[in-house]
């Protein structure tokens, strides 16, 4: 097991409870309807595994990669698709999973790409909110949790590819 890094922010336990109230949440709000999700990778794939367990509608996944380049400070940021979705997403209720919406560049992008897919609907449901780094006009449907300016990592998010596999979400003290 990897040593703690920085300060425990959320454990795995309130992790895993917050997405069981998602879940009921997402069940009420697409009430006998199929539902796509579709995570982010690599950092979504940790929420989407307890996200997808607290769903008990029928309910498909797939994945799909982007990444952003140039300035993250910049509203021109250029979001590249790495991996693509395989599933046709036409007349499907769709759920993007993520693990953080920061500026929201990333998000935005995904989410009109998949739209063009004429998708019967398209929400976000993201573990981590960091409101006061929007830059895009982007809002998450479903929030795990809003935290401030913080570095965080664990829980599929990284810091240089590492940390990922921490069962909990700390920060990096700066
Ligand atoms: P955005 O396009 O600025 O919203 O950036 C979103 C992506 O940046 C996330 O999917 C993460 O991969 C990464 N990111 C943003 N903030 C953090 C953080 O605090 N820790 C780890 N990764 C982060
Ligand atoms: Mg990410």
């Amino acid at each position: 097991m990897a040593e703690i890094i920085g300060k425990v922010l959320f454990t795995e336990e309130q992790i895993r409870q917050r997405a069981k109230e998602l879940g009921e949440q997402i069940a009420r709000d697409y009430e006998g309807e199929e539902i796509y999700l579709i995570g982010t990778l690599k950092g979504g794939i940790v929420w989407m595994a307890d996200i997808m367990k607290a769903i008990p509608n029928d309910t498909k996944i797939d994945f799909i990669c982007a990444s952003s380049y140039g300035s993250g400070t910049s509203t021109t940021g250029v979001v590249k698709i790495k991996k693509d979705v395989e599933a046709d997403l036409f007349n499907k209720n769709v759920i993007i999973i993520e693990d953080i919406v920061d500026t929201g560049t990333t998000l935005k992008f995904i989410k009109s790409y998949l739209a063009e897919r004429n998708p019967k609907s398209v929400k976000i449901c993201t573990l981590l909110d960091k409101p006061s780094r929007r830059l895009c006009d982007v809002q998450a449907d479903y929030i795990g949790f809003e935290i401030d300016n913080l570095f965080v990592v664990g829980y599929g998010l990284d810091y240089d590819q590492k940390y990922r596999n921490l069962p909990y979400v700390g920060y990096i003290e700066g």
